[in-house]
């Protein structure tokens, strides 16, 4: 595996003469991966000459300081990982490679609701951050697939806008969530929780389970607040959202029609530790 912390040796790479018609798969990531990331790396080495993996923990999407200080980083186990999956390229610029000093990041696109609801409620900023970092890492990549799990729902669905709207030539694929035995998304978040907190954690599924196991037995409204209440009726937890939304818009449904476009999105607090998930609800 080539490791690279400047743009330019990842081009020069990328831009051999023998990689010249070569299909390029590209993980983005924050680093401390775990089977989810895994599970995308597998899947771009499938579908694509060239694995590409990036490992950069984005200053402009965290909304706190100490989240950011606090997510974890562990580039030595994190490579050596990447070299047993058999990735090819790994670009871990620091944040002055991104971000050049004197720089501001911007980006001229409207997400029109999408940035607004859910998480976007919660963590001002987060997508636009997010967004930023995403189309620098694709200009610099040049991907021919870009691979986003599902657990990041509303992410992969900004994404997809932003690349529709700017008609950037890559093909995002979204890949589904992997879980824990218990049923626990995977997340690098998983890792700051108390044992305690780990064991509580699964119930986020059971309640996204029973949600799925419930439709159509209650009208939409109803549901959600049963669900919202069997989550918080645990003290440990603090809800931010627990939502039944369309896949498209991620608005609120108000029925039960559409339903092969019907996604539970939840997300809360397990002490400072703030987890989200999601089931689509008749898949
Ligand atoms: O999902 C993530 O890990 C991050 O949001 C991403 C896509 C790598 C951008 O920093």
């Amino acid at each position: 595996m080539n490791t690279y912390i400047l743009i330019s040796d990842l081009r020069k790479k990328l831009n051999e003469p023998g990689n010249k018609n070569k299909s390029v798969g590209f993980v983005p990531t924050m680093g401390a991966l775990h089977e989810g990331h895994l599970s995308l790396i597998r899947q771009s080495k499938q579908e694509n000459d060239i694995t590409v993996c990036s490992i950069f923990v984005n200053p402009i999407q965290f909304n706190n300081e100490g989240d950011l200080s606090g997510y974890p980083r562990m580039m030595e186990q994190d490579s050596k990982l990447l070299i047993e999956e058999g990735v090819d390229i790994l670009f871990a610029p620091e944040v002055d490679e991104m971000y050049p000093p004197g720089e501001e990041p911007q980006l001229d696109l409207d997400f029109g609701r999408l940035d607004k609801v859910m998480e976007g409620k919660y963590r001002p900023g987060h997508f636009k951050g997010v967004a930023i970092v995403v189309k620098k890492l694709f200009d610099f990549v040049q991907p021919t697939r870009a691979y986003f799990g599902k657990k990041d729902f509303q992410q992969l669905t900004i994404i997809k806008h932003m690349v529709s709207s700017m008609k950037i030539p890559v093909e995002v694929i979204a890949c589904e969530t992997v879980r824990e035995p218990d049923g626990l998304a995977m997340s690098s978040r998983n890792l700051k929780l108390t044992i305690g907190e780990r064991e509580m954690a699964s119930q986020i599924y059971d309640v996204l389970m029973f949600t799925k196991a419930n439709v159509e037995t209650s009208p939409v409204k109803k549901l959600q607040g049963i669900a919202h209440k069997r989550l918080a009726t645990n003290p440990a937890f603090r809800v931010d959202y627990f939502e039944i939304v369309d896949m498209q818009t991620l608005l609120p449904v108000a029925s039960w029609e559409n339903p092969e476009n019907i996604i539970a999105c939840t997300a809360l607090y397990l002490g400072d530790i703030r987890l989200i998930d999601n089931m689509e609800l008749f898949s």
